[in-house]
Formats: structure tokens, C-alpha cells, sequence
């Protein structure tokens, strides 16, 4: 039987991504996105899918109640995955309340209206910070939830609505922790996309404190296939880690970034971290439990950084438009300029 999908979040970077990769591999469900469309979230994500029948887009809020109850009355919602959230620690740090609507509400909204109108299930998308850092081995799904920036503490709260709406209700739902994901679409204020970016424009790259800070990379495309095994085969009320098992310190993947578009590394400027304490030192998970589902990530770091790197030489106009509006140049200058100077 076919399914409807809801796809909360799907014009940002990730759900972007899985909304192409669903529609790829299971082509007779359809997809109804809902996206507040706030500086990450971009329409133009969608545009070639605007004709296409399987597909329907709702420019709004998770947070607003009436909003997603008339989807699911709609569109007789079978699956809901969670995409919609406020991402960035640097932003999050700069303003901690802000993002607790999205992040905690949202879901508990989601959780509410999944119940409610009987979905088959609601995936939730988290991340792996919400384990705080480590400074060896790997996290495991059964791990304490010690999350050390406002952004993380707000994706374990949304987390831990999951959970108790699981338990309280029999909600149909379950929690994917992803790792650092990159590729396409990805809006330039995370490190990759940001360096990538401004390396094209011959710009310095700010690196923060001395760059040995270590993430668990993995391509989005792997992302999006670990949160689909997830939905399709996994077990309500479980967690299922997601990582790339691709871990590299910053300062590797700044100067691989620089060699991809054979730039000097006298573009880098260290910085003094702007994240301070609560800048997490390494993340790593263990991801056989997804694996025991029939997971495993295809791509290399290196093919796929290759393959990144290549989307934004291809997609300059893509990516102009954003770094050229006033609202990037305004939390760039804001972040950034005390230590970048005139080189924003
Ligand atoms: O681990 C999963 C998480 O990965 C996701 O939950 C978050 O939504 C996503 O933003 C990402 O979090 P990070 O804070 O690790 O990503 P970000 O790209 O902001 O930073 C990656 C590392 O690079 C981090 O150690 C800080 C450093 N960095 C970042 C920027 C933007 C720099 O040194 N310079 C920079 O300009």
C-alpha cells in the first residue's frame, strides 16, 4: 500500500535531501512537506518538484498547532518525519530561547497530532551531540543525554517529548541520532559549506581554537538511507544511531577542502574559539545496532567531499544568492567580525 509521507523541514538541507531520495526509491507514496521557510529553509530547494503529482508543499510552522492539525486531517498523514528544526550551535549561542519553539514544541506537536490521527509512525531526526562530546571510544544508543550547547540541550528535549509521548500514549515513534552530515543543498554557515564557499570567493577561513576538534562525517545521501531503514524497519520506541564512521579532526577537512579547489592554505585564519567551554572536542558513534537492520554508509569521506565540493562549483548561482543577502552578511559580521575584520 502506498504511503503519505509528512516531511517536516523538507526545503532545508536534509530534508531536501531525503525527499529526492524517497521519491527515487519508493515512487508510488507521496510527500507532503511542511517548512516555515526561515533563512535555511529555501523554496528553491523545491522548484523542480512543484509540478511533479506525489508532491505538496505547506509553507508553515511545526509549532503551530492549527497549522499541522489540518495537514493531518488533509492529507491522511501514514508517516511523519521530523527534519524541522533550528541547527546551528554558533546561532544558538548567540540567542538560546529562540530555538526552543522548533526544537521542543514542534515535536511535541507532532508527537500530539501522530497520536491523534493514528499514524503509522513519526520518525524524529536528533543528532549525536545530544551525547555531549567524548573523548574516546563511541557513543551507544543506551548512553546518558549530556548535551553542552543550547542547541543540543534543545534536540534532547525534543528527544525526551518522543519518548515520554511513546510510553505515556503508545505513540508510534522513534529517534535517529545523526552525525555530521554534509553534501548538497547545505546552507553555507556550517563548516564545510561555509568554507567551501568562501574559499571560492578567496576569502579566509576562520578555524576555531586550534582545529583538532574531531566530527564523525558522513554524506547526507547515507543519511537519508539510515533514517529510511529506520522508519521502514525499525523498532517503535528504539534510537538508532547514524554516523559516517569518517572521523577527521577540522583543521584535515579545512586544508581537503582547500586542496579540492586548489586554493593556498594561507587562507586559513585560526580564531580564538568563539564557542568556548562548550565547544565539544569529538563526537563518535557506534552504529551496529542500525546495522543490524541491513544499514551500512556507502560513500568514502573523500568521494564524497569531492562530490560536495563539485555541487557548489556547479551551483554558484545557488549558493550567491544567499551569501550575497543582507541577512547572511549580517550574521556573518556579527559572528565574525571581531576576528575576521574587513574580510567578511
Ligand atoms: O553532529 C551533528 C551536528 O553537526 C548537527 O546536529 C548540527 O545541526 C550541525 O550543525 C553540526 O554541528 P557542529 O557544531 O559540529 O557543526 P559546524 O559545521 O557548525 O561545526 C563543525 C566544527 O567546525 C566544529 O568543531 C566547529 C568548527 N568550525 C565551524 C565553523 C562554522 C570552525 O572551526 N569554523 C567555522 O567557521
Amino acid at each position: 500500500m502506498s504511503r503519505t509521507l509528512l516531511v517536516t523541514g523538507g526545503a532545508g538541507f536534509i530534508g531536501t535531501n531525503f525527499v529526492r531520495y524517497w521519491m527515487e526509491n519508493y515512487p508510488d507514496d507521496r510527500i507532503v512537506v511542511l517548512d516555515a521557510l526561515t533563512y535555511a529553509g529555501n523554496p528553491a530547494n523545491m522548484e523542480e518538484l512543484r509540478n511533479d503529482s506525489r508532491f505538496r508543499f505547506y509553507p508553515g510552522r511545526i509549532e503551530d498547532f492549527t497549522v499541522v492539525e489540518g495537514i493531518f486531517r488533509w492529507e491522511r498523514i501514514s508517516h511523519v518525519l521530523n527534519f524541522a528544526a533550528e541547527s546551528h550551535n554558533d546561532r544558538s549561542l548567540m540567542d538560546p530561547t529562540g530555538l526552543i519553539s522548533s526544537n521542543v514544541t514542534g515535536v511535541s506537536i507532532l508527537l500530539e497530532c501522530s497520536r491523534k490521527y493514528g499514524a503509522e509512525r513519526m520518525l524524529h531526526v536528533s543528532t549525536d551531540e545530544v551525547y555531549g562530546e567524548i573523548e574516546s571510544g563511541l557513543f551507544r544508543e543506551t548512553d546518558p543525554l549530556e548535551p553542552r550547547t543550547p542547541y543540543s540541550a534543545g534536540k534532547a528535549s525534543g528527544e525526551l517529548q518522543v519518548r515520554a509521548h511513546q510510553i505515556a500514549y503508545g505513540t508510534k515513534s522513534l529517534v535517529t541520532r545523526g552525525s555530521n552530515t554534509f553534501g548538497p543543498f547545505q546552507f553555507p554557515e556550517k563548516i564545510l559549506p561555509f568554507f567551501i564557499t568562501r574559499a571560492m570567493q578567496d576569502k579566509m577561513l576562520p578555524l576555531y581554537g586550534d582545529g583538532n576538534q574531531v566530527r564523525d562525517w558522513i554524506f547526507v545521501r547515507d543519511h537519508c538511507s539510515g533514517i529510511a531503514t529506520a522508519l521502514l524497519k525499525g523498532e517503535i520506541g528504539q534510537v538508532y544511531n547514524v554516523g559516517g564512521g569518517n572521523e577527521r579532526p577540522n583543521i584535515e577537512v579545512t586544508k581537503m577542502v582547500l586542496q579540492a579547489l586548489s586554493k593556498p592554505e594561507t587562507l586559513i585564519k585560526r580564531i580564538p574559539d568563539p564557542r568556548g567551554a562548550s565547544h565539544d572536542k569529538r563526537y563518535a558513534l557506534n552504529t551496529e545496532k542500525i546495522e543490524k537492520l541491513g544499514w551500512k554508509p556507502s560513500a568514502t569521506f573523500e568521494e564524497a567531499l569531492g562530490k560536495t565540493v563539485q555541487w557548489y562549483v556547479d551551483h554558484r548561482f545557488w549558493w550567491e544568492e544567499i551569501v550575497n543577502s543582507t541577512r547572511y552578511r549580517q550574521f556573518v559580521k556579527a559572528f565574525y567580525g571581531p576576528y575576521l575584520g574587513e574580510d567578511l
